[in-house]
């Protein structure tokens, strides 16, 4: 079969979970393009299956990639899957609202999954997960898609019950979520251990990260609180309210371990 897996991840959960299934379907012969919408990609127009998904943000995935589903997804009478991943199994309802939009475009949904993967957003009443919950997260989370391969190797498709009828509801959340999400963009800042090595600005998603004329790092209005300048920041110089956090780093959590 050909194969595209697309997908947005702020901190690398929603990628591991891309990155899992679509080197195991090569495995098994399939033909699979994995990118992030971050690059913009274009669906394929001979595929047999399209697969995507996104982080889970109080109840949905993130507005910028159901807006991108939106325009980027053609229509097309292929199979699909959906998945979002999210820290637990309250409200994950971002496969419901992916799943509405492509069978608007006339796909067939035969798979919707939430996956369970490490909290990266512990300001607050949340606490970070500890290394033993995080390599039971994955295990858990290996198992539930070793099952998903099965079933895409024997076309044999079994829903995960994560079904929330109210998709419009959760979709205007959606958009709700996004005015939170740009005051919480204003909450961050910078201590004088930045490098100005400039990863921050050329790795967010929604271009809200600047010098400013003396060349200091300043965060502007348009933040969708993916946590990736945060957690990816090679000095830990961004601060929420003021306040150091350790960083969340799935990959060096996997190189270690
Ligand atoms: C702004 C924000 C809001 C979140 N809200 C929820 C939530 O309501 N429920 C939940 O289980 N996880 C929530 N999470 C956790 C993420 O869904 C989870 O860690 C996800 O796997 C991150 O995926 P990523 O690394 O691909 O960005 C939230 C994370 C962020 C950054
Ligand atoms: S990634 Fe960190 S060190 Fe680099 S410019 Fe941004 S805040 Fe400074
Ligand atoms: S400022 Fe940080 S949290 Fe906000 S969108 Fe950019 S990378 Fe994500």
């Amino acid at each position: 079969m050909k194969i595209n897996i697309l997908y947005f991840s702020g901190t690398g959960n929603t990628q591991y979970v891309a990155n899992y299934l679509g080197e195991k379907l090569k495995e098994e012969s399939h033909v699979v393009k994995i990118k992030s919408i971050d690059e913009n990609p274009k669906v394929d127009e001979d595929i047999d299956l399209l697969i995507i998904g996104g982080p889970n943000y109080a109840s949905n995935v993130p507005e910028k990639l159901l807006k991108w589903v939106n325009k980027n997804v053609p229509k097309k009478n292929s199979n699909a899957i959906v998945y979002c991943t999210s820290a637990g199994k309250v409200n994950a309802y971002g496969a419901e609202s992916l799943a509405k939009k492509l069978t608007k475009k006339g796909y067939n949904i035969v798979g919707k999954d939430a996956y369970v993967m490490p909290r990266n957003f512990y300001f607050g009443k949340y606490s970070q997960n500890t290394n033993d919950e995080i390599s039971q997260m994955l295990n858990e989370t290996n198992e539930k898609l070793d099952i998903l391969i099965n079933r895409i190797k024997h076309n044999e498709y079994k829903f995960e019950n994560i079904e929330n009828n109210n998709v419009f509801k959760i979709d205007v959340f959606a958009k709700l979520f996004n005015l939170i999400a740009k005051t919480i963009g204003k909450s961050f800042s910078v201590d004088d251990t930045c490098i100005k090595c400039g990863k921050c600005i050329k790795n967010c998603p929604k271009k809200n990260i600047r010098y400013d004329k003396n060349k200091e790092i300043k965060f502007g209005n348009n933040c969708m609180a993916c946590m990736r300048c945060i957690h990816n920041c090679p000095k830990n110089s961004i601060n929420y309210n003021n306040k150091k956090y350790n960083q969340y780093n799935l990959n060096r959590y996997i190189k270690a371990n």
